[in-house]
């Protein structure tokens, strides 16, 4: 790990290769995406342990979603590759392989409101059951006391039955989390989980995810705004600003001066380099106009599913 005298520009696990390390899950390599002459991810290197429990950072814009939104493999960079357990994310076919591995949690919860709860959190379950038996959980809840005991660990047992928009914001994020139990993916990515909620709730979600995924032994990596609860619930901080990874390092190293400099010297590096960027890093590689492509994730097809069926009563 190295920092330049301003003790700027560090080099942490950045551009290490660990491509012999089984323990690496994810090994993004140099991936770079543009939107419309604007750049979002530039030439980001980064590489992702087994059971890590990283914070996203930076300002605005600095591209944290689209770094989540390319391991969730609802974008595909320009550039680039990302290896997942050692193989091409794209290699992972299917929304019900790719949920084996990786779990979501948004800030809007992804859940059906009109719904009870209890249903919501087995629709974790879709890569396990077929189509037929996911129908036929709503009726029947399969696997109840699986979900009861998910819904138990994250301390909301007793809402099992409720309409889960009933719940509150706080509420609502455990569910999402309840199902995240229940499908045990080995990554969980989350883009500000908590923005939305108050102070106190923020707090004790992440408080939650965070033991969750430490006594699962999952990688957790979440997009936060707070870098407070950066430092203080995470082991490691990738700060992302403009596109590149300003800073990677443990949680205990982030220093306040290295925080004001990632968010105060945003004004820098505007227009003109950003154009010059797209030349040198990108040559002719068209920028993607069409927007974020669709969620392709497994609670999201279930989600529908639900909806539809719920529709149709
Ligand atoms: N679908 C899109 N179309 C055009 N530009 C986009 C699109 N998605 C992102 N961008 C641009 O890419 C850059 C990175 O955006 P991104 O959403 O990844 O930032 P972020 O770090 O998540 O920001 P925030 O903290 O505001 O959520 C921004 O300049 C944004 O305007
Ligand atoms: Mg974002």
């Amino acid at each position: 790990m190295f920092i330049n005298r301003k003790g700027l520009r560090l080099k942490g696990i950045v551009g290490e290769k660990m491509t012999t390390n089984t323990d690496v899950v994810f090994q993004i390599n140099n991936i770079s995406k543009v939107y419309d002459k604007k750049i979002a991810l530039n030439s980001v290197e980064i590489n992702i342990k087994k059971g890590e429990v990283i914070a996203l950072i930076g300002p605005s814009g600095a591209g944290k979603t689209t770094l989540l939104n390319t391991l969730a493999t609802v974008i595909k960079p320009d550039k680039g590759e990302i290896l997942l357990d050692g193989n091409s994310i794209e290699s992972y076919k299917g929304v019900k392989e790719l949920a084996k591995k990786i779990g979501i949690i948004r800030q809007q919860f992804d859940l059906v409101g009109p719904l009870p709860v209890i249903h919501n959190v087995l629709a974790g379950r879709l890569k396990d059951w077929g189509f037929f038996k996911s129908l036929l959980s709503l009726v029947v809840p399969q696997d109840k006391d699986l979900a009861i005991r998910a819904l138990d660990r994250v301390g909301i047992k007793e809402k099992a039955y409720e309409r889960t928009s009933n719940l509150s914001g706080g509420e609502q994020q455990r569910v999402a989390m309840a199902r995240l139990l229940v499908q045990n993916p080995e990554v969980i990515l989350a883009d500000e989980p908590v923005s939305s909620l108050d102070p106190a709730r923020a707090e004790d979600i992440l408080d939650t995810l965070t033991n969750l995924a430490k006594e699962e032994g999952q990688t957790l990596i979440a997009s936060l705004h707070s870098v407070e609860y950066a430092k203080k619930y995470f082991n490691r901080i990738i700060a992302l600003r403009e596109g590149k990874v300003y800073f990677d390092l443990p949680a205990d190293k982030v220093t306040s001066e290295l925080l004001g400099s990632l968010y105060d010297l945003k004004e820098l590096n505007e227009n003109g380099k950003q154009k010059e960027n797209i030349k040198n890093h990108l040559g002719e590689t068209q920028a993607d106009q069409n927007g974020l492509a669709q969620d392709q994730l497994v609670q999201n097809e279930l989600v529908h599913y639900m909806k539809e069926l719920k529709e149709d009563e």
